[in-house]
């Protein structure tokens, strides 16, 4: 799954971008469609999946548990076993790069009477789940994990599912829509009420679709504002017919790649645009982007738009942190469009960046300072005095940019590339087809048009 061969790619200044394009198929929603539709009854279809790394490592998890899974022309077809059906895996699942798939089936398999061994690559065995190893622990679910020197639970780690496990009541340390949707999958075959109090709106794509497939899930707000999803269980799953939109967080790459380079013009169709995931567009909006929303529609309970993006002069701003979570994603993009704007962009509450497929605050302080960026790198976000204009001002000849296996970091010092002086090199795109498949083509057919 993890190419061995690090592949050093180039990106050149380039004119006008211009044409219309759709994007690959949402990531975190196509998790999801996958896993729902393995514990459905039935069969399920599932259009506009993402054929991504991180979505076919989950597809073949859930091979290995029993649930037949295959595609055929644009249509991919899910036999699921139901819930409560997931059968014991021969081997230990291997899930490359992919955060979510280790974090979502973790909660599949805590309530399920199996065992799993998880592994991964030089990434993903870094990042903390000791975040998900709490809550499935009072759910009942034994997990070993590996302990890092900084005393992190981390993978590989094996966890042995309890049947029946324990309902909780359970309020949310971090704003994380995995960690919740872990425990939401948990929750599915375990007998009586699971609760998840959301003090921090996370991505909802997990209570919209189960409610969907027929599951009993509501939710509510309370005095203080926190969102309270119950889920009853043990649930019986419908199958469905899914559409899925594409992802903003894909898409995010080439509205900023158009707002930034002269001249430029294009349209993104069928977008998705849940509102807690489009923080960016807002944000680029307020720093003066030219983004329009056509065609405005609903696939799936899912919010859906054309983008039309067309070049425009940004300026710094300061980033609410409360804005963090809608856009949790896309730092690294809104960094490169922030070393271009004129003047100052200061954002905060960044922590979790530090724990994703890579640190991303150091990352892309690294490399944006290598292209002669301005910057401060706080504890928990950076503050980029913009450029105004073109990159590599700092006049070190083509830097190397290192992507430390991280397919967001490569993406976005692809599109810097473009707005530099004389080009710059990374040192491996291949962790771009853990989510966007095609990018570099598609770039390509944007600025050859
Ligand atoms: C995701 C949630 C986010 C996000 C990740 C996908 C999901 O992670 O960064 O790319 O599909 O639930 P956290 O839950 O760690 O915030």
């Amino acid at each position: 799954m993890t190419s061995n061969t690090p592949q050093p790619a180039t990106f050149k200044p380039s004119g006008p971008l211009g044409g219309k394009i759709s994007v690959p198929g949402d990531k975190s929603i196509s998790h999801r469609a996958l896993i729902l539709s393995a514990l459905a009854v039935g069969k399920s279809r599932i259009t506009g999946l993402l054929e991504g790394e991180d979505v076919l490592a989950t597809a073949d998890a859930l091979r290995s548990m029993g649930a037949k899974i295959e595609k055929k022309d644009d249509v991919w077809t899910v036999h699921g076993v139901g819930v409560g059906g997931l059968m014991q895996p021969a081997n230990a699942i291997e899930l490359g790069n992919s955060g979510t798939s280790t974090r979502l089936l973790m909660g599949l398999i805590a309530s399920h009477p199996i065992s799993a061994t998880f592994t991964g690559d030089a990434s993903l065995s870094k990042r903390p789940m000791g975040r998900v190893i709490e809550p499935l622990s009072q759910m009942g679910a034994d997990i070993a994990a590996r302990e890092t020197a900084d005393q992190k639970s981390c993978l590989p780690l094996t966890v042995r599912g309890i049947c029946p496990a324990i309902p909780i009541e359970y309020r949310l340390p971090v704003a994380s829509a995995q960690v919740k949707s872990a425990i939401l999958l948990a929750g599915l075959n375990t007998p009586g009420i699971t609760r998840i109090i959301e003090p921090v709106m996370t991505r909802d794509h997990s209570e919209t679709m189960l409610k969907g497939f027929g599951a009993d899930i509501s939710v509510e707000t309370d005095a203080d504002g926190s969102r309270i999803i119950s889920l009853t269980g043990e649930a019986e799953l419908q199958p469905q017919k899914i559409k899925v939109p594409g992802d903003p967080s894909s898409a995010a790459f080439l509205v900023v790649a158009a707002l930034i380079v002269p001249g430029s013009d294009i349209i993104i169709e069928n977008v998705g645009i849940n509102p807690t995931r489009a923080g960016l567009f807002e944000v680029l909006q307020n720093m003066g982007g030219d983004i329009s929303f056509k065609k405005k529609r609903v696939v799936g309970g899912e919010p859906v738009a054309d983008l039309h993006v067309k070049h425009s002069q940004l300026s710094g701003i300061d980033v609410p942190a409360d804005i963090a979570p809608s856009m949790i994603d896309e730092f690294p993009i809104l960094f490169v469009a922030a070393a271009v704007a004129n003047g100052e962009t200061t954002t905060r509450g960044l922590h979790e960046l530090r724990v994703k497929e890579s640190d991303r605050l150091s990352q892309m302080a690294k490399g944006l300072s290598d292209l002669g960026v301005e910057l401060t790198e706080k504890d928990d976000g950076l503050v980029i005095q913009g450029s105004g204009g073109k990159l590599l001002s700092g006049g070190r000849a083509k830097p190397v940019i290192e992507t430390a296996l991280d397919h967001r970091i490569a993406m976005s010092f692809a599109i810097a590339g473009l707005m530099t002086k004389s080009g710059l090199s990374i040192d491996d795109i291949w962790p771009v087809e853990t989510s966007f498949p095609g990018f570099d083509d598609l770039v390509k057919s944007l600025t050859d048009s």
